[in-house]
C-alpha cells in the first residue's frame, strides 16, 4: 500500500520562549523535524508532506533538499486544520501517516507496527500511557473499540482520569481521509480544529478505530518546553548510550556520553566519561577514549588511545596512535600508524608519518611529514605569511630540536637534524645538523646594573 507521510511543523512553540520555530530547536546536534523526517524514511513513503508555518523560510533551509513537499498553513488554527491544508496535495487513496514535528524520539520500528497493524480500520492510533497525562488528549474506549479522543481542556472529570493517551501519531486509511477530515470543526474549548476529532466521526460513520500502544512511553514524548527538551536529549542518550553497550562498548558512565551523529565501534572499545561525538565516527577495535574528548567526523584505528582532553575534527587516525591529553587535531590531520601526539600540540592539514612523535606545544600546519620524525617541544611550522599559507615538508628520520621555526615554504631533507632554537627558512640538507642560532658567547666584563640612588 502506497504511502504519504505528513508531518505537522505549523507551530510556533509559543511555550519554548524562543524566536526559533520550535521544530527547528536542536536534539543531539539535528533539529527536533530531522529526527522525525529520519525515523519515516525506513517506510519509504511515497508522499512525503511537512507542513510549515511559523518560520517557514527557516524550516523550509533548514530541511532542504530531502523531498519534502512543504504545505503552507498561513493561520494555526489546530492540527485538524494543518491536515486539512495537505488535502489539495495528497495522493488519492494513500494510506496517511500523520506525525506531529514535536515527538522526536518516535523509532521506525514502531511506525512500521503501526502501519502493519491498521488491518480493516479506518484510523490506526499510536497511544501510550504517561507517567502524567496532563495536557494530551485522552484515548476513550467502549471494550476493545476506540471511540474518542478527548483533549485535555475538553475533559469531563471523568474523562480527565483516563490514563491512555494520544502521541499525535496516527495512520488514515486511504479511503476515507478526505471525508474525516473535511467533517472538522473548531467548536471546543480551543475554538481549534483538532486532528483527534477524525476519530469520533470515523465511529459516527459506523468504521473501526484500533489503538496500538508504545512499550515505551519515553518514545513518544512530546516536546512544549525547555524542560522538556532536555528530557529528551536525556532519553537520546540513553538510548545511544544503550546501544553503544549493546554493540559490546565498555563505557565508563552511560549517563555522560552524548553522541550527536553517527558512532560506529569494533571490538573492545572503550569510553570514559563526558565524551562528545559528533558527526560520523568510527573507532576501530579496541580504541580508548579518556575523559572529556570532543571527537568530530574522523576514523580512528585499532587500539590507538586518546587521552583526556582532546579535541579532534575531521581527521584520520591510524592504529596504535597516542594522542593527547589536551591535543587538538585540526581538519585535514592524517595521523599514520604508531604515531605520538602530545599534550598542546596543534594540528592542521597535516601527514603526521608513521611512528612520528610530536610530543609536546607544537603547531604543526601545512605539513607533509614522513616516518619516524622527532618533533622537539614547542617547534611551530610558520605555514602563514599573511597572506598565503605555504607547505612544510618533513622527510623521513628527521630530529627536530626544540623551540625551533619552520618557515615555509620550507624542505627538512630526509635524516636532517635541526638544531634547538633555529629558525630554518631554506632547505636543511639530508643527513647534516642545521643550525640557524647565534653562537652562545659569554661576556667576561659584563656587571649588573645598579639601582640609582636618588640624590
Ligand atoms: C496534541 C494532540 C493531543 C496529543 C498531543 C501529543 C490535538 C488536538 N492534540 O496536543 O491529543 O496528546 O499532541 O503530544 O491534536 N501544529 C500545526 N498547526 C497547528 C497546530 C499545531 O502544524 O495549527 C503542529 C505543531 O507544530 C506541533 C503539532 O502540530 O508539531 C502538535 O501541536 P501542539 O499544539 O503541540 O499539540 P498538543 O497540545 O501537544
Ligand atoms: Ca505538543
Amino acid at each position: 500500500m502506497p504511502l504519504s507521510i505528513a508531518i505537522l511543523a505549523a507551530g510556533l512553540g509559543t511555550r519554548m520562549k524562543s524566536a526559533r520555530p520550535k521544530v527547528l530547536h536542536q536534539l543531539a546536534g539535528k533539529p527536533l523535524l530531522q529526527h522525525v523526517v529520519d525515523s519515516c524514511r525506513a517506510l519509504e513513503p511515497e508522499q512525503f508532506l511537512v507542513v510549515v508555518g511559523h518560520g517557514a523560510d527557516a524550516v523550509e533551509n533548514a530541511m532542504a533538499e530531502q523531498g519534502l513537499l512543504f504545505v503552507e498553513q498561513a493561520e494555526q488554527l489546530g492540527t485538524g486544520h494543518a491536515l486539512q491544508q495537505c488535502l489539495p496535495q495528497l495522493t488519492p487513496g494513500n494510506d496517511v501517516l500523520v506525525l506531529f514535528g514535536d515527538v522526536p524520539l518516535i523509532r521506525a520500528e514502531t511506525l512500521a507496527d503501526l502501519v502493519d497493524r491498521r488491518g480493516d480500520a479506518a484510523i490506526a492510533l499510536l497511544g501510550f500511557v504517561p507517567a502524567s497525562s496532563f495536557g494530551y488528549g485522552r484515548i476513550l474506549h467502549d471494550g476493545d473499540a476506540v471511540t474518542g479522543i478527548v483533549e485535555e481542556r475538553d475533559c469531563s472529570e471523568e474523562q480527565r482520569a483516563v490514563r491512555e493517551c494520544f502521541s499525535g501519531i496516527m495512520l488514515i486509511r486511504g479511503d476515507c481521509v478526505q471525508a474525516l477530515a473535511n467533517q472538522l470543526d473548531n467548536d471546543n474549548a480551543q475554538n481549534e480544529y483538532y486532528l483527534t476529532d477524525l476519530v469520533k466521526h470515523a465511529v459516527a460513520a459506523g468504521e473501526r478505530v484500533t489503538a496500538g500502544f508504545a512499550d515505551n512511553p519515553d518514545e513518544v514524548s512530546g516536546v512544549n518546553n525547555q524542560q522538556q527538551l532536555a528530557a529528551v536529549e536525556r532519553l537520546f542518550r540513553a538510548r545511544q548510550a544503550d546501544s553503544l553497550m549493546t554493540r559490546g562498548v565498555k563505557l565508563y558512565d552511560p549517563a555522560r556520553i552524548d553522541v550527536r551523529g553517527e558512532l560506529r565501534v569494533g571490538r573492545d572499545v572503550e569510553i570514559d566519561v563526558n565524551c562528545v561525538f559528533e558527526g560520523s565516527v568510527t573507532l576501530g577495535d579496541g580504541v580508548r577514549i579518556g575523559a572529556n574528548c570532543i571527537i568530530r567526523d574522523c576514523v580512528i584505528g585499532e587500539n590507538s588511545v586518546i587521552l583526556p582532553m582532546t579535541s579532534i575534527d575531521d581527521a584520520r587516525i591510524g592504529a596504535d596512535v597516542s594522542i593527547g591529553p589536551f591535543a587538538r587535531i585540526r581538519p585535514g590531520t592524517d595521523c599514520a600508524d604508531g604515531a605520538r601526539i602530545g599534550n598542546f600540540v596543534e594540528t592542521k592539514q597535516a601527514r603526521i608519518g608513521k611512528g612520528s612523535k610530536v610530543n609536546h606545544l607544537s603547531y604543526v600546519g601545512d605539513t607533509q611529514m614522513g616516518a619516524g620524525v622527532n618533533v622537539g617541544a614547542g617547534t611551530i611550522t610558520c605555514n602563514y605569511d599573511g597572506t598565503n599559507k605555504h607547505r612544510t615538508v618533513i622527510e623521513d628520520g628527521v630530529f627536530i630540536g626544540s623551540d625551533s621555526q619552520l618557515v615555509a615554504p620550507v624542505t627538512i631533507e630526509k635524516n636532517a637534524t635541526i638544531g634547538a632554537g633555529s629558525t630554518i627558512t631554506k632547505t636543511a640538507p639530508a643527513g647534516k645538523l642545521t643550525v640557524s642560532r647565534a653562537r652562545q658567547v659569554t661576556i667576561g666584563d659584563w656587571a649588573k646594573p645598579k639601582k640609582k640612588t636618588e640624590s
